[in-house]
């Protein structure tokens, strides 16, 4: 039996960053925890009890007061899929509606914001065996995990892929469109003044760029020393 460790991913948007963590938990039998998911809950809470005025602006004061009443958790649907709650309710499917896509940016520039959940993150962490992704878990969060992924693809490949699934899903979008969102993505990650996204000085880069999910798994084997399945 090994050691659980913690496992901190960061990286730029549409690297597969949460695929990858949801397949490194479920091999590795650890906990996994999608972080933007929960800027995304609060964002959500803020949306709700109407702290985000229609031009966009949000309330910080009000907010910030509210935070202690806001609590995310997650559990697992009948089919082992991660469902986020705000507040003991499944709001899952609501986090990902284009409401909340374009408000969570400026929710998550909000410094009290971060520092609510990034105390949650690390309470989730306690007992360690948990695979965590975001933008600044390697950085912030646990500046002290074990391992550390940096994942990164070349922009004009992740568009491609978010170009075909957004097609398949019955989007009209063109592709030029969709590689101008990576681009102010990356834009924005990485120039917002709140805990930009960085890349830990000790943690692994991966470009996925021409890896299948397979050979990632098989580096991330290479880099543990072990096969992944059954190190808990
Ligand atoms: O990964 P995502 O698209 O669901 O993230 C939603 C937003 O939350 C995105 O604007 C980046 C932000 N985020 C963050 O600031 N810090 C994290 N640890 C995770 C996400």
């Amino acid at each position: 039996m090994q050691k659980k460790i913690i496992i901190a991913i960061d990286g730029h948007s549409s690297t597969g960053k949460s695929s990858f963590a949801k397949a490194i938990a479920a091999r590795m039998g650890y906990l996994y925890v999608d972080t933007g998911a929960m800027y995304r809950a609060v964002t959500l809470y803020a949306l709700r009890h109407g702290f985000i005025s229609p031009q966009g602006d949000v309330e910080e004061d009000r907010l910030t007061s509210a935070l202690p009443a806001v609590t995310i958790t997650f559990v697992r649907d009948a089919d082992g899929r991660n469902m986020t709650c705000l507040n003991g309710e499944n709001v899952e499917h609501e986090i990902r509606d284009i409401r909340v896509s374009s408000y969570v940016s400026r929710v998550s520039a909000i410094a009290a914001v971060r520092a609510h959940l990034v105390r949650l993150q690390q309470q989730m962490g306690i007992d360690k065996g948990i695979v965590m992704d975001g933008r600044d878990i390697g950085t912030v969060v646990f500046p002290a995990a074990e391992m550390k992924i940096f994942m990164t693809a070349d922009p004009h490949v992740r568009a491609e892929r978010r170009y075909k699934e957004m097609k398949s899903n019955g989007s009209t979008v063109s592709f030029d469109d969709v590689l101008a969102n990576v681009l102010r993505r990356d834009y924005e990650d990485e120039n917002r003044s709140v805990t930009p996204l960085r890349r830990a000085p000790d943690a692994l880069l991966l470009d996925n760029s021409r890896l299948s999910p397979e050979e990632q798994m098989e580096w991330l084997e290479k880099q543990l020393g072990v096969p992944c399945a059954g190190t808990e």
